[in-house]
């Protein structure tokens, strides 16, 4: 078992003033999210608003709230400073709009609205008013996406060439009535769920361009189920998304994959908590490498002397002293990683609210560029499947 790397501890930054949380929307997401935020010094949930009173009312009661308001109400009040959106996606736009013209600070689910008009209205109220807007896209605080991070900007495996996210999800907790389908409310998988990966491979590349995007939808439902896209990357690399909310919970799986000149790097889970590093590389790479993932096991597949050290690839000459294999596999549980992510983007965001030199990982332009990407692909896969509805597979065959 490997140690994490070394987080910040939970120091108390926030000296004489304190966040004061207003909540809004109390389903599953959002009682795992507060449970998290509240952990966090100087951290307070002080009121909840939601509509479906059954799972609020449970939820206030985890947190001595005496009773829930409507959101009008938690919005008036002064004693909150800061509002969390966790409703579904369609009502991101309409509650942070009025949180920001109340005077709160919002950290808002992802997606951070459903299409580009309502994004840019909330960051342009947030920016008028000096205050904070942001979509939770909280990937960005783990530290294999930090790792990945310097892995490509290094090359110590050379440019980078290809990649995938293959999600193979469950929808066994998405019954068919549930908003998730419905792309009036969700905006479709790649809006709802797409956003995080777009935004960590952005985080990795650089800007993308959607060039092509399929979806498939279930027979007899008509539900969309599946969709793929292709992005192309600074210096025309491609990277193939796919999402299948297709199977049953215990069978719920992910797996990054880039490849690069000298090796790729695999990282598994959605919110990844193992690395597997396979490389060739000289003796400088093997270092640099155990110092971009610390903690990782190292295994020499193959020890390379005199003449054998010479190799290529894409007609480039290539020195090679070790084929190597690094495992790096968090300390942590899934869920607890998970856990910890959201305490540091909280944290990196408050620090912000007190001190607006404070550079933070995850910027509102984070939220608004992953969300064009998902627009841009779902727009693509609706341009797909109409042309394939024209000329279907069997009269290609003909
Ligand atoms: N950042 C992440 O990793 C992550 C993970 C899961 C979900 N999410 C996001 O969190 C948000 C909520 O997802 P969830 O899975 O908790 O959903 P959920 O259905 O479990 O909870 C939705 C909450 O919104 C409230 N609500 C208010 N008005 C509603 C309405 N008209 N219809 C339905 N619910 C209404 C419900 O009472 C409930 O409290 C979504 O935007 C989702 O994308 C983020």
């Amino acid at each position: 078992m490997r140690t994490a790397p070394v987080r910040e501890s939970n120091i108390d930054f926030v000296k004489s003033e304190s966040i004061r949380i207003g909540a809004v929307g109390a389903g599953s997401f959002g009682l795992f999210a507060l449970q998290h935020f509240t952990q966090v010094s100087g951290v307070h949930l002080v009121a909840m608003a939601g509509t479906h009173r059954e799972a609020a009312f449970a939820m206030a009661q985890r947190f001595g709230i005496p009773d829930l308001e409507d959101i009008d109400t938690l919005l008036a009040r002064d004693d909150i400073n800061l509002v969390y959106i966790a409703t579904p996606p369609f009502l991101h736009h309409p509650q942070a709009i009025k949180a920001l013209r109340a005077g709160k600070h919002v950290i808002c689910e992802k997606p951070l609205a459903l299409d580009l008009r309502q994004a840019d209205e909330m960051i342009a109220i947030a920016r008028g008013k000096n205050l904070l807007v942001l979509a939770n896209l909280m990937q960005r605080y783990n530290p294999l996406f930090e790792s990945v991070q310097r892995l490509v900007e290094s090359k110590v495996l050379g440019e980078f060439l290809h990649g995938f996210f293959e999600n193979y999800a469950s929808d066994e907790a998405l019954g068919p009535d549930h908003w998730f389908w419905d792309r009036t409310r969700s905006g479709g998988i790649f809006v709802e769920h797409g956003v995080h990966f777009f935004d960590m491979f952005s985080g990795w590349l650089g800007p993308g361009r959607v060039v092509a995007a399929q979806r498939t939808l279930r027979p007899g439902s008509g539900l969309e189920e599946q969709v793929n896209c292709t992005v192309s990357y600074t210096g025309g690399a491609l990277v193939n998304f796919y999402h299948g909310f297709t199977q049953p919970m215990r069978m719920d799986r992910q797996e990054f994959r880039l490849l690069f000149e000298r090796g790729d790097v695999t990282l598994n889970q959605w919110v990844p908590i193992q690395a597997r590093i396979r490389a060739v590389v000289d003796e400088q790479g093997t270092r640099a490498l155990t110092e971009l993932f610390p903690g990782a096991r190292l295994d020499v597949t193959q020890v390379f002397g005199g003449k054998t050290r010479a190799a290529s690839g894409r007609h480039k000459p290539l020195d090679i002293y070790q084929q190597i294999e690094l495992s790096y596999h968090s300390s942590e549980h899934k869920m607890h990683e998970y856990g910890d992510l959201l305490r540091e983007m909280f944290r990196d965001q408050i620090r912000w609210i007190f001190n607006r030199n404070h550079a933070r990982k995850l910027t509102e332009q984070n939220g608004r560029d992953s969300l064009a990407m998902a627009l841009e692909a779902t727009s693509l896969a609706d341009e797909a499947n109409e042309a394939l509805q024209k000329q279907p597979h069997s009269k290609l065959a003909a």
